[in-house]
């Protein structure tokens, strides 16, 4: 029985090879796509993820675009990494097979979740403003949802924005806030995710023959040279994979327990996610932080379902 699932992202160099490994799997069965502000304007990651449906031929899927902007923090993209328009590669142009629903994310989520009852698994991967908006639209939603993972947040990891702040987190600091207060989360942040990258020789040896294969090694090699070496990175880290690697098979992460909390205050600490692991607080536990992860077999799923798309989508020409 495949877990059902809907995602919440900022398409995306890696939220692309994230989506892609999600709809490989036989594990999970994607009921949905919601948009949001991030790696680049809603417009843009809205456009991204119907190109991305196109291009995996699976415009089946409802698609609602959600917040343009953070609650209260100003916009800021990510183009200097994920390319002009937020991503890299050859994409098709939307059709009106991927014409986003009338209904906004916030409340698509919030249908979503009661209509599967108890079932459904949310992942975000991008900023958290439409989690958190749905969270005002419905406060039980942490109960009407099976799991919700969060590709975000830095625990004991130094930051990629800020030396506290991971992107997701410091793009809506005040949304991330109130996700971890009162939403539960699994968290699968830097402290993990810099790991997730894959062999370059693997990525030197997949076939650019097609559009799809072209778009899937700039997927793969987002960070620049230069970006490579600020973060010490052999090759790009797929953050948002691991996230979903980690629903495919559980065994990808290991996770701890705590009370956390998320900086909104002074702009030395906004989006910095703190775990009480010392008992400062009497907070009870709220949520759960990924701190290992099986890279061999989180590089085994991601590479395996690359491999797999790109022989069933092989007639894709450039
Ligand atoms: O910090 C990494 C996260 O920020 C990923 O979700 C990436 O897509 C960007 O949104
Ligand atoms: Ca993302």
């Amino acid at each position: 029985m495949s877990r059902p699932l809907l995602i919440d992202t900022d398409p995306g160099c890696d939220d692309a090879l994230a989506l892609l490994l999600a709809l490989e799997r036989d594990e999970l069965d994607v009921v949905g796509l919601s948009t949001v502000h991030g790696n680049a304007s809603l417009a843009d990651t809205t456009r991204n993820a119907r190109s991305l449906l196109e291009c995996f031929d699976r415009t089946d899927i409802p698609l609602s675009e959600g917040a343009k902007l953070p609650l209260t923090a100003e916009l800021e993209t990510a183009e200097h990494i994920h390319g002009p328009g937020g991503i890299r590669g050859e994409l098709p142009e939307p059709t009106s097979a991927t014409e986003p629903l009338e209904q906004h994310a916030a409340q698509f989520i919030v249908e979503k979740a009661r209509e599967y009852e108890g079932e459904l698994t949310l992942a975000a991967i991008g900023p958290l403003t439409n989690v958190a908006l749905a969270l005002a639209i419905e406060p039980d939603l942490p109960d009407l949802l099976d799991e919700l993972i969060v590709m975000g947040g830095a625990a004991f990891a130094p930051g990629n924005v800020t030396p506290l702040a991971e992107a997701n987190f410091r793009s809506d600091p005040e949304a991330a806030a109130r996700v971890v207060r009162d939403a539960e989360p699994t968290i699968v942040g830097l402290d993990v995710t810099n790991g997730a990258n894959v062999p370059g020789e693997w990525i030197d040896a997949l076939p650019e023959e097609t559009a799809l294969g072209r778009s899937i090694v700039e997927w793969f090699t987002y960070y620049s040279g230069a970006q490579l070496e600020q973060y010490e990175y052999e090759t790009t880290a797929i953050h948002d994979a691991l996230a979903i690697a980690g629903i495919v098979d559980e065994d990808v992460l290991e996770t701890e327990t705590y009370h956390m909390q998320v900086g909104t205050d002074s702009d030395l600490d906004r989006g910095a996610l703190v775990c009480d692991a010392t008992d400062v607080t009497d907070g009870k536990p709220n949520g759960s932080v990924a701190l290992e992860a099986d890279f061999e077999r989180y590089r085994e799923l991601l590479t395996g379902s690359v491999e797999r798309t790109l022989d069933t989508l092989a007639d894709r020409r450039a």
